[in-house]
């Protein structure tokens, strides 16, 4: 017997793209599915300024598969260098949606994020001053900071600091990874929201490293431990307006991924949702499924719900996805869950 679910049609707030061929090679596999992207501006070098982003949203619309309908929403990648005034027209423009705060060196392509957040300040100021969102990677980087711990340490010294000297400035904790992030926003209502990814709410840490080493499940922040994942899973199933949907789907080549330093990064897009209809399934919530994927994450940014759907089919025997998608010479690993899916979608 097969089931159906109608969701109002889903956006993904975080996003990564990257550029020429690779954009080319991830992008349908995100426009199939959703609507609308916060698109990361990690690329080397970064989105720093509006012509930047300018030049990059039209490098998107250009690689764009005929026939879909999708709207990226573009970022600016946070430096000490930024320049208010360029972030503001950018806004102003409708051309932004969110600034991206990188911790210096926290993760891939981050060496131009900041490392003096007092440096930052001003343009934090202007941000709230126009209603411009802060997306932050929530990762101290200090050598001394085991990687487990980077995420509760940084709430501690960069991100509730940070809130306290701009209490007006509306921030989101992109892909929280522990049940310190989710409860760190759950005890601050104001102004603060925070995505979550496929990969979180379906695996921990033994996952990656129990019984062998597996490159497609590292990503940053790391699977953390069990608990961890059970919190963050009754957080996107609590129907909590302020947790949302941020796939992270970040692909890189196959060969990058299984190699000696494995880059981090998981390619969640094409599975996403099959596997998130899966997720909430097992956990009962497929009521609360559609509030994580489509409704929470416009109400955030204060942008209209999209008005088409799309349609989830659950099947007696588990899908099968597709273990790769071409990227001419560098293909690129399909994240798999490693337990079944019966759910898929068009
Ligand atoms: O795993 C990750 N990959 N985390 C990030 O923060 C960046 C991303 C990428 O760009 O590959
Ligand atoms: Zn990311």
């Amino acid at each position: 017997m097969t089931h159906t679910l109608t969701l109002v049609r889903p956006d993904d707030w975080h996003l990564h793209l990257r550029d020429g061929a690779m954009l080319k090679a991830v992008l349908p596999e995100t426009t199939r599915h959703f609507a609308r992207a916060i698109i990361m501006p990690n690329l080397v070098p970064p989105v720093v300024t509006m012509a930047d982003a300018s030049a990059y949203k039209a490098r998107i619309l250009a690689a764009m598969p005929k026939g879909d309908s999708f709207t990226p929403l573009m970022t600016l990648y946070l430096t000490e260098e930024t320049n208010p005034d360029d972030l503001a027209a950018a806004h102003a423009a409708g051309l932004i949606s969110a600034v991206k705060l990188y911790p210096a060196g926290a993760t891939t392509n981050s060496a131009s994020g900041v490392a003096d957040f007092d440096k930052v300040r001003p343009v934090l100021e202007r941000m709230a001053e126009i209603g411009c969102p802060l997306c932050v990677h929530g990762e101290v980087t200090d050598r001394d900071i085991d990687i487990f711990d980077r995420e509760a340490v940084f709430i501690d010294r960069v991100l509730d600091p940070i809130r306290r000297a701009v209490p007006e400035l509306r921030v989101v904790m992109e892909h929280i990874t522990t049940k310190d992030g989710a409860d760190y926003v759950k005890a601050n209502p104001e102004r603060l929201g925070a995505t979550i990814t496929v990969q979180h709410l379906m695996l921990d840490r033994n996952d990656m490293l129990v019984g062998g080493m597996r490159p497609h499940y590292y990503c940053l922040p790391i699977l953390k431990r069990r608990d961890h994942r059970e919190a963050l899973l009754a957080a996107a199933t609590s129907g909590d307006a302020r947790f949302f949907l941020g796939t992270d789907s970040a692909p890189h080549p196959t060969h990058a991924k299984e190699s000696e330093c494995c880059s981090a990064g998981c390619f969640t897009a094409p599975v996403a949702l099959a596997c998130l209809a899966q997720t909430f399934d097992d956990a009962g919530a497929l009521d609360k499924l559609e509030g994580f994927t489509s409704l929470h994450g416009p109400a955030f940014y204060g942008l209209p719900v999209n008005t088409d759907t799309v349609i989830l089919t659950k099947s007696d025997s588990p899908v099968t996805f597709p273990k790769e998608i071409k990227n001419g010479a560098d293909p690129v690993t399909v994240f798999n869950p490693g337990s079944p899916v019966y759910w898929s979608a068009p």
